[in-house]
C-alpha cells in the first residue's frame, strides 16, 4: 500500500489546467472551478470532465445534457476561489462574470480565454466522481484571441485531488 501522503504528493504533480465548467438545467445556471478536464478521443472529438457526484454541476450536466469548458486567462486566477461553491446568477452574469448562452443552452463566459461547448455523449461512473464525456459542438477564443495563455493549477496555491480526506 502506498502511504497516503506520498500518493497525494505524487498525484498533485500531475499538471492540470484550471478552468470554469459551465452547466445549466432550465433556470439553474452554474459555473464551477474544475481541474480534471482533457481531450479523450479524436473521432469524434470527445472532451472529458470529471465531476464530484455531490456537486450541483453534476446534477445540472445530467439534467441539461451539456457542459462548457471555459479556459481562463492566466493573469486572473482569483476567479477560481469564488467558483468553488455554487455561483450566484444576476442577469446574464455568474458571480459578476458576464456570460452568454451557448448553442446547447449552457453558459459560456465572455471573459474566457477560450471555450469548448460539449453535448453530453456518455457518463462513466467513477465512484466519488462521474466522468462526463462530451462531443464538441462549438469552440472559440475570447476577446484576446489565441495569444492568451490559459490558467493552470500551478499558477495558484490550490490543490485538488489525491485521496479523499476521511479515507475511502
Ligand atoms: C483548484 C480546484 C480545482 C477543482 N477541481 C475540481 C474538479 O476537477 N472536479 C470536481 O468535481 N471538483 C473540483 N473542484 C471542487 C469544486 O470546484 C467545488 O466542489 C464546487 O463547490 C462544486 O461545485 P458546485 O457544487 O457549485 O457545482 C475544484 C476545486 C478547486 C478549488
Amino acid at each position: 500500500m502506498v502511504e497516503t501522503e506520498t500518493l497525494n504528493k505524487v498525484l498533485w504533480k500531475i499538471p492540470n489546467v484550471l478552468c470554469l465548467l459551465g452547466s445549466r438545467a432550465g433556470d439553474e445556471w452554474n459555473g464551477m472551478t474544475e481541474s480534471w478536464v482533457t481531450q479523450v478521443a479524436m473521432e469524434p472529438v470527445l472532451v472529458a470532465a470529471s465531476v464530484d457526484k455531490k456537486a450541483v454541476t453534476n446534477r445540472l450536466i445530467r439534467e441539461g445534457g451539456a457542459f462548457s469548458v471555459n479556459l481562463w486567462p492566466r493573469s486572473d486566477t482569483r476567479v477560481f476561489v469564488k467558483f468553488s461553491k455554487p455561483a450566484v446568477k444576476e442577469g446574464m452574469t455568474l458571480n459578476g462574470r458576464p456570460i452568454r448562452e451557448g448553442l446547447t443552452g449552457v453558459p459560456i463566459f465572455e471573459e474566457a480565454a477560450a471555450f469548448i461547448e460539449c453535448r453530453l455523449d456518455r457518463t462513466i461512473d467513477c465512484g466519488t466522481h462521474d466522468l462526463f464525456l462530451g462531443e464538441v459542438v462549438d469552440a472559440g477564443f475570447g476577446p484576446g484571441g489565441d495569444e492568451v495563455e490559459v490558467a493552470r493549477m500551478e499558477d495558484t496555491r490550490m490543490k485538488y485531488g489525491g485521496v479523499r480526506r476521511g479515507g475511502h
